[in-house]
């Protein structure tokens, strides 16, 4: 379906459908403004906990909380208004038992009427994720590179170089499919094994630094507009950002100085 003749918001289940058809187009966004703007291009938003860097600064998404999701999933929501809307459960907020799961799952869409969740992690979430699709929740799932990790992986790395580790990936996206997922996000992998597990499942591939052999790709939107500090090495940019803001932000702080700020009088209308 085009995004220009579209009537009501994308569903998880509409996402699904779009297997092996037209590309899906996805970012991230935190923001009202953000969604707003980029809602017409986009299949889903992703509320990610790449806001966790990416807003507040920190080194890994391990510091973000349920309260943060929350709040910056609700923004999106009333920016967005045609996308499918999804927010990510944080780590240390759904792993330990599919009760807890399912507990946080339903706060974030009640809190925010978010359309679905995404979590991260294969087979050992399986049970987890039929359980939430069971009571109404739409699941999407995320292997490869899963960021949560950072500390058991060693870093932000491509996953899956070796024939058994690209096995177990491929037998992960194939677990949380089976599990009830609407999608499955495929983090930093190398185009064979992309191509392997899109071709092994039956629910769409969301690519990000897994090449184009997916069914949709996702990038983290300031990224994408160059205008984060550090991005991964996948990253492919569409825009420098960060050059515009210096430049808008050195004219204003010239203009201030020079006295040259210009007088606001003419919009302001005379008292009658
Ligand atoms: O948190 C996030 O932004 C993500 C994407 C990188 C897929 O999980």
């Amino acid at each position: 379906m085009s995004k220009q003749t579209k009537v009501r918001r994308l569903t998880a289940n509409d996402i699904r459908a779009r297997k092996g058809d037209d590309p899906i187009v996805a970012l991230t966004s935190y923001h009202a403004h953000t969604a707003r703007i980029i809602d017409p291009f986009v299949d889903f938003i992703l509320v990610g906990d790449s806001l966790g860097m990416v807003m507040h600064g920190y080194e890994t998404t391990i510091p973000v909380t349920v309260d943060m999701m929350v709040l910056q999933g609700r923004a999106v929501m009333r920016g967005a208004s045609e996308s499918l809307v999804v927010v990510d459960l944080p780590f240390g907020s759904y792993e330990e038992s599919r009760e807890q799961a399912f507990r946080t799952a339903a706060r974030v869409m009640k809190e925010t009427g978010c359309g679905a969740i995404k979590l991260e992690g294969g087979a050992r979430m399986a049970d987890t994720i039929g359980f939430l699709v069971e009571r109404g929740i739409p699941v999407m799932g995320h292997v490869g590179l899963t960021p949560q990790s950072f500390n058991t992986i060693g870093g932000f790395k491509v996953q899956g170089r070796d024939p058994a580790a690209a096995d177990s990936i491929r037998d992960d996206a194939k677990a949380v499919t089976d599990a009830g997922a609407f999608a499955v996000v495929v983090e930093a992998v190398v185009e064979p094994l992309a191509r392997s597990i899109t071709d092994a499942i039956t629910v769409p591939t969301i690519g990000i630094g897994a090449s184009p052999a997916c069914d949709g790709q996702i990038l983290v939107l300031e990224d994408m507009l160059g205008l984060s500090d550090w991005t991964p090495k996948f990253v492919q940019t569409f825009g420098n950002l960060s050059t515009h803001i210096e430049g808008a932000v050195r004219d204003y702080a010239d203009a201030v100085k020079s006295g040259a700020f210009p007088s606001m009088d003419h919009v302001y209308k005379p008292k009658t």
